[in-house]
């Protein structure tokens, strides 16, 4: 049988492509060829992707990783940047976790709350100010994580235009090599300008209290602030914008967030597992021969997990190609899994338990003002969702 190539093309917008889904029913892992010509692993089933991703010889680090999309990933290929720890393996990586788990405290998320209610609450008002038909993207999916992003970070919400534009550039796959090495830079340099700034005047705010810990010099300071904007602003906006668009195609859906507080919490795990929006990786790379369900990974070989398919896993998820809010999601990857499983995971949810329903419930006659098929999808992203959602109510 021939190699797989990547990315695979989807037939319908909610669902992980028909030939990802065969290739899951055939077998957990198969041969792929990489955009360099490498001849790595495709994984399609659950229980092998959890095991690549607990497993400790598997690195994530961009030295020695293969990117699974032509060109893409090159610019951060040949050194992972300082601070930059999601491409960081132990014990470098263990390091930096500690220090941020030290900073992502119950405290701050609780102390976000009323933020974020209230972030959510003045993006709705402008919404009925304006009167439909809006962009859901512009007028509420990107503002909301977007604010509480720099909420966190104590990035001025001035500042935010700037932002918004260069993480599009980042993570846009399109994206010409020199416009995102000229995006990156911008985005650098305005971090590093924040933290000299937080070390003069420290506030209540996390790159504040890492500068405190004094474990961290400038340069990796601006690398954690790098992947927390990066990491913490598409993804949660893409998961408003796809949500929403899954509600209003499945109604019966929409009137249980809407109306039965006590379908929230699992709801929003329902639709991180049904959608899936970290849809081209993650990708692990073996630093020594590794046997995964009786395959083996030769050292050097790269692995691409996709994650889409695996939350659809019939043996883990029965009858997963249905979105049930009341079904039991837990257990997901969404947020991967292993040492680099998702930081802030508890801040995205909070932001879509607060979001979803606080939308639902200003605008009970939400509908679309296109027809599905109309709605722009983001199949040339690295985040998954909708470029734009036309809505009315
Ligand atoms: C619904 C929204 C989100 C999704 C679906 C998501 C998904 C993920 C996934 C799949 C990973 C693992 C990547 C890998 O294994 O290579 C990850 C890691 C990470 N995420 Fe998220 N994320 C979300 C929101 C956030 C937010 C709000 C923040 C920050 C405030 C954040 C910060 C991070 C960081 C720092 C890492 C790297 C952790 C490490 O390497 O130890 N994410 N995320």
């Amino acid at each position: 049988m021939s190699d797989v190539t990547f990315p695979i093309a989807r037939q319908r917008p909610l669902d992980p492509p028909d030939e990802a889904t065969e290739l899951r029913q055939r077998a957990a892992m198969h041969r792929m060829t990489y955009a360099d010509g490498h001849r790595g692993w495709l994984v399609t089933g659950y229980s092998a992707a959890r095991a690549i991703l607990a497993h400790p010889h598997f690195s994530n680090r961009a030295e020695v990783s293969h990117p699974p999309i032509p060109g893409r990933f090159e610019r951060l290929r040949t050194k992972t940047p300082p601070g930059f720890f999601i491409r960081a393996d132990a014990p470098e990586h263990t390091r930096y976790r500690k220090l941020l788990t030290g900073q992502f405290t119950v405290r701050r998320m609780k102390a976000l709350e009323p933020r974020i209610e209230e972030i959510t609450n003045a993006c709705l008002d402008d919404m009925a100010a304006a009167g439909g038909p809006v962009d859901l993207v512009q007028a509420f999916a990107l503002p909301i994580p977007s604010l509480v992003i720099c909420e966190l970070l104590g990035v001025p919400y001035a500042d935010r235009e700037q932002f918004q534009e260069d993480t599009k550039l980042l993570v846009n796959l399109e994206t010409k090599a020199e416009e995102s090495i000229a995006a990156l830079g911008r985005s650098m340099a305005y971090l590093a300008g924040l933290i000299k700034r937080k070390r003069e005047e420290p506030a209540d705010d996390l790159l504040s209290g890492l500068i405190e810990g004094g474990e961290l010099d400038d340069e990796e300071l601006t690398g954690v602030g790098f992947l927390l904007l990066v990491a913490g602003h598409e993804t949660t906006a893409n998961m408003l914008g796809l949500g929403t668009y899954a509600l209003l195609t499945n109604p019966d859906q929409l009137a249980a967030m809407r109306d039965d507080p006590s379908v929230v919490d699992n709801g929003v795990e329902e639709l991180l597992r049904y959608l899936t929006i970290v849809h081209l990786g993650p990708v692990r790379t073996a630093l020594e021969d590794v046997e995964i369900e009786g395959t083996t990974i030769r050292a050097g070989e790269s692995a691409t997990i996709h994650l889409p398919s695996v939350n659809r896993d019939a043996e883990r998820f029965p009858g997963g190609d249905r979105l049930d809010l009341a079904r039991p999601a837990t257990g997901h990857m969404s947020f991967g899994h292993g040492i680099h499983q998702c930081l802030g995971q508890q801040l995205a949810r909070t932001e879509m338990r607060i979001a979803y329903p606080a939308l639902l419930r200003r605008f009970p006659g939400l509908r679309l003002a296109v027809t599905p098929e109309e709605v722009p999808m983001r199949s040339d992203m690295s985040i998954y969702g909708v470029h734009r959602l036309p809505v009315t109510w």
